[in-house]
């Protein structure tokens, strides 16, 4: 009994000491962080993972397109990220006749390597702290006007400080809601290739049914090239450009991991909202994600039905239908973990904390004193502005594809008076027409604007609508009516829409109040800017200032703590064990999981759980070659405690020594809620193994020759 019991507090305060909340500056890790990586089991040092003179592991780890994070792993630029960052470019290439998203697809030399228009990477040069200049010349009295003109042009004076370099990227952005400003330098990279992607039955397995759930057998990975010019610089698309050699790249451990490992993830985590007032959490809670689901559920329902009617549509809506279904179905996670860790009591709680302590001392009085107040004014206006602008954004910007397009006709029309940006603009909507096209299907689209429509007139208050739409809401509901709109839209037209475009003026544009589809578009968004836009800007803006001042506070409350800034896309370090969890009274995950167990998941009925011939071949064999554990089992994912959040996907997941053990890709269900509250009991990152990506592209694609390029540790 004793023994138990002992062995039960170690394995408490085993649990505690593991999980560490936090995406921690590397330029900071010295300070805050290093001593406690080491404890852990950190072999190396904060130089060794970023440091402005020489190579570190920086230097291997890229923002990859605009959200996604991958790492170089090899000499000559090969880089891994997930399959679903990759998935735009995959889709992108596929056809009917070149399924891609189906088959999978592997360069099999470097001249069949697919090049990807629009896609970058970006490599952080390095970070500095630019609070003291960018805040240079405030004074307390100052309007906020006043305020953001100096910092903008504060900050403007900075980037010309760093300029130089053409393709060198600067940016300013504000930590701690600004009460910190970090510059970043970025070199970027523009011709980026796809070099190889296993099969949607590997790279998805699984798809939207087991996303942001744990176990998990997906092989969320894809390998791109990064080309440079003859000497080595970003260079744009060119067939004479060369591989990309980096000043560091990640070498491969292949001898396995265990529970209790020490690992940290390295990448851009997009955003997070740690410190948000316990009203916050409630709006969140109660009307935003709940609309905002609702909205997807409708659009989704009917995706689901066109794409397994006609496999046309199915490779058409693939990507979209997966980013619908992403955020959905967070965010239904998000609430459930939220309620179930009281986190508007636990906030509550805090507040309360917090008067007290500002009550303590007049000084604090005058600075914070009116915080919890303003929060209490300002949200309660929000609350019925939030559902309109939640819906708005959720049914018609980004509700039907129409609308979409729209949208950039509109902007066209608002910017006839100046020629440069109205030219701009005229080009850009070339060149994603055809894709626009390429991907979209009418009968689709028809389906979902209606149905969209008539959600935004139930949830959004009367009073926040269009008045001249309201009486006309039977027919805008009406799919039969709608249908008959498109058919006489020129929008819905590639071939009218295309020679509309290339003859457009200012008068063209005026008469394109008379087709339908436009003038309903522009009825309801013309109100939206008109009537809620300007109210909901008023009060975002309050809100970040109070935000701003509440995050002051706190800073000052909890001097003697570490405090992680929320996560704002830029490079961030977090840490924690490999471990498994409970999910519930009862239950233990463990932290990996097996091609055993894909085999076990195989169902031909359901298209998420199709394993591929091939692999079942490779399983009853157990070919596994070098990449099976000491069980003799395929491992393919695990999970572990670092916090991380989207933006964090492809990001490598890195051991003691610093060599790459696998790719995070994804959250466990149970712990989605860790962008507003943390919970180190539940709160796991998922990643791919990365011997089962090793073993896909060596036993299964016959890509072998890709592993001579890579530095493994065996
Ligand atoms: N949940 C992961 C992330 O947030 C993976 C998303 C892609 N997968 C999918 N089945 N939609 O990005
Ligand atoms: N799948 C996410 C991404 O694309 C990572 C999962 C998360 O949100 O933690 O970044």
């Amino acid at each position: 009994m004793k023994r138990i019991f002992f062995t039960l507090i170690c394995l408490m305060l085993f649990k505690t000491i593991f999980a560490v909340e936090g995406m921690w500056i590397p330029a900071l890790l010295k300070k805050f962080n290093i001593e406690e990586m080491q404890k852990m089991g950190f072999k190396l040092t904060a130089e060794d993972i970023y440091d402005v003179n020489h190579a570190s592991m920086k230097d291997a780890i890229v923002l990859f397109g605009s959200g996604c994070t991958g790492e170089v792993i090899s000499n000559d630029g090969l880089l891994i990220t997930n399959h679903h960052c990759g998935f735009g470019q995959i889709q992108k290439h596929s056809t009917l006749a070149h399924d891609y998203l189906t088959d999978g697809f592997w360069a099999k030399n470097r001249s069949e390597e697919l090049v990807n228009p629009g896609l970058s990477v970006q490599f952080l040069i390095k970070m500095e702290e630019v609070t003291r200049e960018v805040t240079k010349g405030i004074k307390e009295d100052m309007k906020e006007d006043e305020l953001k003109t100096l910092i903008a042009s504060n900050i403007d004076a900075i980037k010309k400080s760093y300029a130089g370099k053409s393709d060198y990227k600067v940016d300013v952005k504000p930590l701690l809601y600004g009460n910190q400003y970090f510059a970043y330098i970025y070199e970027v990279f523009r011709d980026v290739r796809l070099v190889g992607a296993p099969p949607a039955s590997i790279g998805k397995f699984g798809g939207d049914t087991d996303n942001w759930v744990w176990p998990r057998h997906t092989g969320d990975f894809s390998l791109f090239r990064i080309y440079a010019g003859k000497d080595n610089k970003s260079a744009s698309y060119s067939p004479n450009n060369q591989p990309y050699h980096p000043k560091k790249f990640f070498p491969i451990n292949l001898t396995g991991i265990r529970e209790g490992d020490f690992t940290m993830v390295f990448g851009f985590p997009g955003s997070t909202q740690e410190y948000l007032p316990s009203l916050a959490v409630r709006l969140l809670i109660e009307k935003s994600n709940p609309n905002k689901v609702d909205a997807r559920t409708i659009k989704l329902g009917i995706l689901e039905k066109q794409m397994a009617a006609d496999p046309k549509v199915r490779i058409q809506y693939a990507s979209k239908y997966a980013g619908v279904s992403n955020s959905w179905k967070k965010w239904q996670g998000e609430t459930k973990g939220l309620v179930r860790l009281h986190a508007i009591e636990k906030k509550e709680q805090q507040e309360l904390e917090f008067s007290k302590w500002v009550s303590q001392d007049t000084q604090r009085e005058k600075k914070y004193g009116t915080i919890l107040e303003n929060f209490k004014k300002n949200y309660a206006e929000l609350s019925d502005i939030q559902i309109a602008y939640d819906l708005y954004n959720e049914t018609i910007l980004r509700g039907s594809d129409v609308f979409g397009l729209i949208a950039r006709f509109d902007q066209l029309a608002q910017l006839v008076n100046d020629t440069i940006k109205f030219n701009r603009q005229k080009k850009t909507i070339a060149e994603v027409l055809p894709g626009f096209f390429k991907d979209y299907d009418g009968p689709t689209d028809q389906l979902i604007l209606p149905a969209l429509l008539k959600l935004y007139f139930e949830r959004v208050d009367p009073k926040h609508l269009p008045e001249k739409l309201i009486s006309r809401k039977s027919d805008l509901i009406n799919s039969t009516w709608v249908q008959k709109i498109y058919k006489k839209s020129v929008f819905a037209d590639s071939l009218k829409i295309r020679s509309l475009l290339s003859g457009i003026s200012a008068k063209k544009l005026k008469k394109l109040q008379k087709d339908e589809l436009y003038s309903l578009y522009t009825t309801i968004s013309d109100y939206y800017i008109k009537n809620i836009d300007p109210t909901f800007q008023r009060l975002s803006q309050e809100i970040l200032k109070t935000q701003k001042a509440y995050m002051a506070a706190i800073l000052e409350m909890k001097q003697d703590q570490r405090l992680m800034a929320d996560a704002n896309l830029t490079l961030r370090v977090t840490y924690g064990k490999i471990e498994g969890y409970e999910p519930m009274d009862g239950v233990y995950y463990q932290y990996y999981t097996t091609l055993k167990g894909m085999i076990n998941k195989h169902n031909p009925n359901i298209a998420d759980y199709v394993v591929p011939e091939k692999l079942k071949q490779l399983y009853q064999a157990r070919d596994y070659g070098i990449y099976k554990n000491p069980a003799g089992e395929l491992p393919i994912a695990f999970c572990a405690s670092n916090h991380t959040t989207g933006g964090n996907s492809g990001s490598p997941v890195i051991n003691a020594n610093g060599e790459l053990i696998g790719v995070n890709f994804d959250r466990c269900w149970e712990g989605t809620m860790s962008d507003v509250l943390f919970d180190p009991e539940r709160c796991r990152n998922i990643a791919l193994d990365i011997r089962y990506a090793l073993f896909i592209i060596d036993k299964y694609a016959g890509a072998g020759y890709l592993l001579k390029e890579m530095n493994l540790i065996r």
